[in-house]
């Protein structure tokens, strides 16, 4: 049974846009709102044109979009209509002052509470859907009671699991749901509240509540988790090209152990995303604030081993085409930071395209979802760089190809008609680990995958 509700989310991004088209779709009786200061991304949410690409986004969306779900730029009634305050805004690494570089930077989410302090007129529960530091909720709290208007505020953290490319799935199924709340009568309140919401679809056994500090925590450690798996697995796929290993071997042996368990070991080119490298950074942050250094140093470690793969790939694709990128032209297969998404952010494919340009390389970009968004990245840089939608028309002509994001469609090409088209000896860099390497170096190429020997004809 749905419960009744009036619920606006501020931030219509990645996670405020899915988000709440899943509530609205799941929870007819609520009313949803999604308000966001950027006109732009709101005129497209409304459109047919979604500011942005998640399968299966557009049917949810359409079917609730005008009914109950509604996307607006009128944050102030937004907030005075309300009960229940999704906050969704982003939260990226702070790039100025002090903890530059390192600490969240709290701008936006600092002019959300005092927005709302400011148009609230009723009781409201307000829940921490952002990624944030932990003790957000209480600094939240402060500013939401310093005003003198009489109305009150329970502060909830609910983090958000999802996965880009794979967010409706982890919405509709999620491996739990995660609610923190003050442990006062209030404060239960409000969180069986939110319980509510989210058991129309989700069995009870997945909704976990904790006390606050705990969830805000929970979700920074839960990426630093996932991350450091890829680093692990990256780590030890340098080893194995020094020692003639193969890494997916390694990797299915270690994951067979249940203890271990199989997920999340494809090594890489390194991983990307808006998120795992910031809030690693924020929890490194944290740990030096409560001067916890070795902690520190250990969540760090995870990052600089990302960068050292990244650096590992450019260097591998220089030095195997005798140490000159000068006028070659050089493919590269993807630049979304994974496969089933058009986001760019914190690619790998941004410093890998930087870097060829330094080398004076010729760049030509595909990719099925991300071209706007690479040319947006990449508009600063001086150099050829093209962007071609087709691969085949994308790689001819071009000296080597570097699959970047593992899109499904790379693995179904015509390799012959490509090898063709390219001039020679032709390389394949595959950073995803994808491709069918005997048979490309069957048709010819000189093939090096990650975490493997290089296959060459020299
Ligand atoms: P995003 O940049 O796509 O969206 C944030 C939106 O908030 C933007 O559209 C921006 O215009 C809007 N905004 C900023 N300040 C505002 C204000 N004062 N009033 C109204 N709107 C405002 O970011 P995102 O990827 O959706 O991430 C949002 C948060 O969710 C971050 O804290 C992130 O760490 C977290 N998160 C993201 C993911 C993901 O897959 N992207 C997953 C889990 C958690
Ligand atoms: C990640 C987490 O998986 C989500 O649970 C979390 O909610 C989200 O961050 C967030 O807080 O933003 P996301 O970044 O969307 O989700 O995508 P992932 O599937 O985690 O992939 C992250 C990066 O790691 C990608 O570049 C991916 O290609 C790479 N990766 C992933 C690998 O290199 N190897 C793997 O085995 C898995």
């Amino acid at each position: 049974m749905s419960p009744t509700r009036d619920i606006l989310c501020i931030g219509a991004g990645y996670i405020g846009g899915p988000t709440m088209a899943m509530i609205a779709y799941k929870c007819p009786l609520c009313t949803v709102t999604v308000v966001d200061i950027d006109p732009a991304r709101i005129a497209q949410w409304n459109s047919d044109d979604l500011p942005i690409y998640e399968p299966g986004l557009e049917e949810i969306v359409k079917s609730v979009r005008g009914k109950n779900l509604f996307f607006s730029t009128d944050i102030e009634a937004g907030i005075k209509q309300s009960d229940i305050i999704f906050v969704s805004v982003n939260t990226p690494t702070k790039t100025f002052g002090a903890g530059a570089g390192m600490a969240a930077d709290l701008q936006y989410w600092d002019k959300t509470a005092m927005q709302i302090r400011r148009c609230a007129e009723s009781d409201k529960i307000i829940v921490e859907k952002s990624t944030l530091p932990v003790k957000t909720a209480q600094a939240m709290k402060q500013i939401l009671t310093s005003g003198e208007n009489g109305v009150h505020f329970d502060v909830l953290s609910n983090p958000e699991f999802l996965a880009e490319g794979s967010a409706i799935r982890d919405l509709e199924n999620p491996d739990r749901v995660l609610i923190g709340s003050t442990q006062t009568p209030h404060g239960l309140k409000a969180r069986d509240v939110l319980v509510e919401i989210y058991s129309t679809w989700v069995s009870k056994e997945r909704i976990i509540t904790s006390n606050i500090w705990s969830s805000e925590l929970s979700k920074l450690v839960t990426n630093a988790f996932l991350a450091q798996r890829i680093s692990s697995i990256n780590a030890i796929s340098a080893f194995c090209e020094k020692a003639d290993a193969d890494i997916c071997e390694v990797a299915h042996a270690v994951g067979m152990d249940s203890r271990v368990g199989n997920k999340f070991l494809n090594a890489s080119v390194g991983f990307g995303g808006s998120c795992f490298k910031k809030d690693i950074l924020n929890l490194v942050y944290l740990c030096r604030y409560y001067e916890l250094k070795e902690v520190a140093d250990y969540w760090e470690a995870v990052i600089k081993i990302n960068d050292y793969q990244k650096e590992r790939f450019i260097l591998k694709m220089l030095h195997v085409m005798f140490n000159t990128l000068v006028t070659k032209k050089i493919c590269l297969f993807g630049f979304a930071f994974k496969a089933d998404t058009g986001d760019t952010r914190e690619s790998p494919a941004i410093l890998i395209a930087k870097r060829l340009v330094e080398e004076r390389a010729k760049v030509v970009i595909t990719d099925p979802k991300a071209l706007q968004n690479a040319m947006k990245d990449l508009a600063s840089i001086d150099g050829e760089i093209s962007y071609v939608e087709d691969p085949y028309e994308a790689s001819a002509g071009s000296s080597a190809i570097a699959v970047i994001t593992e899109w499904k469609l790379y693995t179904g090409l015509d390799f012959e008609r490509i090898y063709r088209s390219m001039d020679k000896p032709a390389f394949i860099f595959d950073g995803r680990n994808i491709l069918d390497h005997k048979k490309l170096f069957d048709i010819g190429f000189n093939v090096f995958p990650i975490g493997k020997p290089g296959l060459t004809h020299f």
